[in-house]
């Protein structure tokens, strides 16, 4: 079988099974298994597989067949530019998230001092305070998560991209473990904010393998805002600012659930989709 023949089966195969983007799934675990970038395949189309090759792409499309997600198998994605490898463990780092870092780093360059201080709180593979830590050679960051094997991911992602020296991992229950009066110039957080109920009717590559304490926002899926918008500002140096992530639809209520909170909020961003997917906020208290 040609390199070009095993995608075309690859691809109809995980079509079948329901896989978005088939062909592009298919060449991904391509590549993967040949160790190449995914459009050098283009250039080896003639190319024979061998039979162990054969193999074991059959066995990543089945995996993938059965709705394993495709940075599972490969055992990375990218997030800013940085590779993170991901497990059972943690969130895959979706690329929505990328404009969450974004936005923290142009605040944290605004901050002019020779040290600036970030909590990542649930910081899941650490893909928020790695992208942080090596945009804003000054930041110190604590990335704080409820999960011990989440935060053993998180500490090998910060060595293999070589910011481990910045970054102090914390297991803690929200803000439990923080000692008192540590305080930071910008909370960031993509905390859980799927409602409880609704996590059943999920793609089953999220369902089944992003670890339901990385989903599970409660009830109405809420539960994480309340929770910031309550306990944050002690965290907070006077001129902080705290950078949410939520869900599509979420925009009123968590505007709503912080300035019930006296929390002053600056903007609600879009997402590359044009839904509204991050708040801004400062204490108003102040
Ligand atoms: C949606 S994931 C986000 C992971 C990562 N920051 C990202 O954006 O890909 C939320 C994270 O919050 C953590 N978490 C859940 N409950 C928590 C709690 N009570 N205290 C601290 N972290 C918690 C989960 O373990 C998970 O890693």
């Amino acid at each position: 079988m040609t390199v070009l023949e095993a995608i075309q089966k690859s691809a109809d195969f995980l079509g079948k099974k329901g896989v978005e983007s088939p062909r592009l799934n298919a060449e991904s675990l391509l590549a993967h298994l040949l160790k190449m970038p995914r459009m050098k395949l283009y250039l080896n189309f003639d190319r024979a597989l061998t039979a162990p090759e054969t193999d074991a792409l059959r066995e990543l499309v089945k995996r993938r067949g059965q709705r394993e997600p495709l940075q599972h198998i490969v055992g990375s994605t990218s997030f800013c530019g940085h590779e993170i490898s991901v497990s059972r463990h943690a969130l895959v780092p979706r690329p929505e998230t990328e404009l969450l870092a974004e936005y923290g780093w142009n605040f944290l360059v605004t901050c002019h001092s020779s040290l600036v201080t970030v909590l990542d709180f649930g910081t899941g593979t650490g893909c928020l305070a790695i992208a942080l830590a090596a945009k804003c050679p000054n930041a110190q960051i604590t990335a704080l998560d409820l999960s011990p094997d989440a935060l053993a991911l998180a500490k090998l992602n910060a060595l293999q991209n070589k910011v481990a020296e910045r970054i102090g991992f914390l297991q803690s229950d929200g803000f439990a473990a923080l000692a008192t009066g540590t305080q930071f110039d910008l909370i960031i957080s993509n905390p859980p904010y799927i409602p409880s109920a609704e996590i059943e009717t999920l793609q089953p590559e999220v369902r089944d393998f992003d670890p339901r304490a990385a989903l599970d926002g409660g009830a109405d899926g809420l539960d994480f805002y309340r929770w910031l918008a309550a306990e944050a500002k002690p965290f907070l140096k006077p001129e902080g600012k705290i950078m949410v992530e939520f869900g599509d639809g979420q925009a009123d209520a968590i505007k709503n659930i912080f300035e019930n909170e006296k929390w002053i909020v600056e903007a609600v961003q879009e997402d590359y989709s044009h839904r509204a997917r991050i708040i801004i906020a400062r204490n108003g208290e102040i």
